[in-house]
């Protein structure tokens, strides 16, 4: 699919990736080495922040776009997934570290830690409706799968880890939860990568 020029094309381009899933996102990786060989800085500094639209996001799907040759999902929680999400202590977890890039180093794995607070003034749902992180196993790199595994939220099917919904290990050989890269929103509906 090529990229149309146009907003909605954009759209669609978005939509393609959240539904293809992995395959799609991984192709585009194996390009990035490349890219940045011939080209250093102009191409690393034009990628080293996005933004990216959310308004078409809904509850309860997942967006997923490629960021500095990785995968990045952007999910937009339910209720349902954000309270099982606050239902775990925390000091049970395989990895209490919140593992957010926005916070510090020691903070703690709650689900309010995970979750993508919203724009100043924004009216939202639910303040901790959105979940951003890299889509990359911290086991040995695979793209985990969404709305899979034990625990509801992604699965990696390489060696088995279960992720649950806030993206931390509860389950199998992986040692950390998915990590959440440094990510704010600007205004409502968009979200600064980087
Ligand atoms: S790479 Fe994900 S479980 Fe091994």
């Amino acid at each position: 699919m090529s990229h149309a020029d146009d907003h909605e094309g954009t759209r669609r381009d978005f939509l393609y990736y959240a539904t293809a899933g992995a395959g799609v996102v991984a192709a585009g990786a194996v390009a990035w080495p490349l890219v940045n060989q011939m080209n250093p800085s102009a191409d690393v500094q034009a990628l080293s922040s996005i933004r990216v639209d959310v308004s078409g996001v809904d509850e309860g799907t997942q967006l997923t776009v490629k960021w500095l040759g990785k995968p990045v999902f952007i999910r937009r929680r339910t209720q349902e997934e954000i309270e099982e999400a606050n239902a775990v202590d925390v000091d049970t977890l395989p990895d209490p570290n919140a593992r957010n890039a926005n916070l510090d180093d020691d903070a703690p794995a709650t689900d309010a830690n995970r979750a993508l607070p919203p724009a100043e003034g924004a009216e939202v749902a639910n303040p901790e409706e959105w979940l951003v992180m890299m889509g990359v196993c911290t086991h040995l790199g695979c793209v985990p799968l969404g709305n899979a595994g034990d625990f509801g939220g992604w699965f990696c099917p390489c060696h088995g880890s279960h992720y649950d919904t806030a993206g931390r290990i509860r389950k199998g050989p992986a040692p950390e939860n998915l990590p959440v890269p440094v990510a704010a929103f600007d205004g409502a509906d968009t979200i600064v990568l980087g």
